[in-house]
């Protein structure tokens, strides 16, 4: 695919934006326009990156931060440490569901991509405070993005810590039932900042291309992340990565994905390519309502299902 066939393939898909509406519970989510539409899409054979539409427009990760964060979270603690503690099983449940601990008899959160698991994920990154620790994770994400230009949006971390009393209860909850440990305010900032930081659809389609590629940055030949765990996110963002949307998705569209609520989309299909997508009018699920029929268009277009 070149440019030109991306930038017809925006067009065909920019008005689903209006069969949307951009995130309102979050106060500083709602004023962004829902008139974007862009794609970025690294191809692992031709090593070689295409941009069309919106891709450079800065928007808020959200919870595409639950791919990097888990990422870290892993190679500070190992891969057997973190699924003690959180689960890898779809639930059918809403992102910030209180259900999403409880269906099963352990007691433990259902996967590291609803809020519940992605809170315990933060709790278990190395550091000695909570700013040491979002900025580990701040400068992990500007090495595996290849973006050194990504920052802490200040009004949207304002907007989350404000509003996100959801989080803070599905956090003391868990710290109540011993799930999670240290000081739930403390992990709580972190995690409200790491959704808070602005990324481009260019740098997410990076993230994918690492994961794709098995762990290895494409455009250095750098191992970022183990090839393990590289597997291991891309089958959790199969099942979870977009909430109870993600069987439909995966029957319709076949790839690993993840979304965040600032119209993001994350997808990697395995040795070929890394994708970002962004459109900030949302489907009732909380995914990009036009970023997902942008990227069945192009999967379907380079036979890329995985399935
Ligand atoms: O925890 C929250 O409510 C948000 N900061 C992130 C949620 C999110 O992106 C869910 N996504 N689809």
């Amino acid at each position: 695919m070149n440019k030109t066939e991306l930038t017809q393939l925006i067009s065909k898909n920019f008005d689903y934006y209006q069969t949307g509406h951009v995130a309102d519970y979050i106060p500083a989510l709602a004023k962004v326009d829902p008139k974007q539409l862009g794609m970025a899409i690294y191809d692992l054979q031709e090593n070689h990156l295409i941009e069309a539409g919106d891709a450079n427009v800065r928007f808020a990760v959200e919870s595409m931060s639950k791919v990097p964060v888990l990422l870290l979270a892993i190679k500070d603690n190992g891969i057997d440490h973190v699924f003690q503690k959180i689960n890898t099983e779809p639930t059918g449940f809403a992102f910030n569901s209180i259900m999403n601990m409880e269906i099963n008899h352990r007691k433990h959160p259902m996967n590291p991509f609803v809020n519940a698991g992605a809170i315990a994920t933060t709790s278990l990154i190395n550091g000695k405070n909570a700013e040491e620790k979002f900025d580990r994770i701040l400068a992990f994400m500007k090495e595996i993005c290849d973006d050194p230009a990504i920052t802490l949006n200040e009004e949207i971390y304002q907007s989350e810590s404000r509003t996100g009393d959801i989080n803070r209860s599905l956090a003391y909850y868990m710290k109540g039932n011993q799930m999670i440990e240290g000081d739930v305010p403390a992990i709580l900032d972190t995690y409200f900042k790491q959704c808070s930081v602005n990324v481009t659809a260019v740098g997410i389609a990076k993230l994918a291309a690492v994961l794709a590629n098995k762990g290895i940055a494409p455009w250095n030949g750098q191992r970022i992340v183990s090839e393990k765990s590289a597997t291991i996110v891309k089958s959790i963002m199969t099942i979870a990565g977009l909430y109870d949307e993600s069987g439909e998705f995966s029957v319709h569209v076949g790839v690993p994905a993840k979304s965040g609520v600032g119209g993001g989309l994350l997808a990697a299909v395995p040795n070929r390519y890394g994708m970002g997508v962004f459109s900030p009018a949302l489907d009732s699920f909380g995914n990009s309502a036009a970023g997902i029929q942008l990227l069945t268009d192009v999967i379907q277009e380079l036979d890329a299902d995985i399935f």
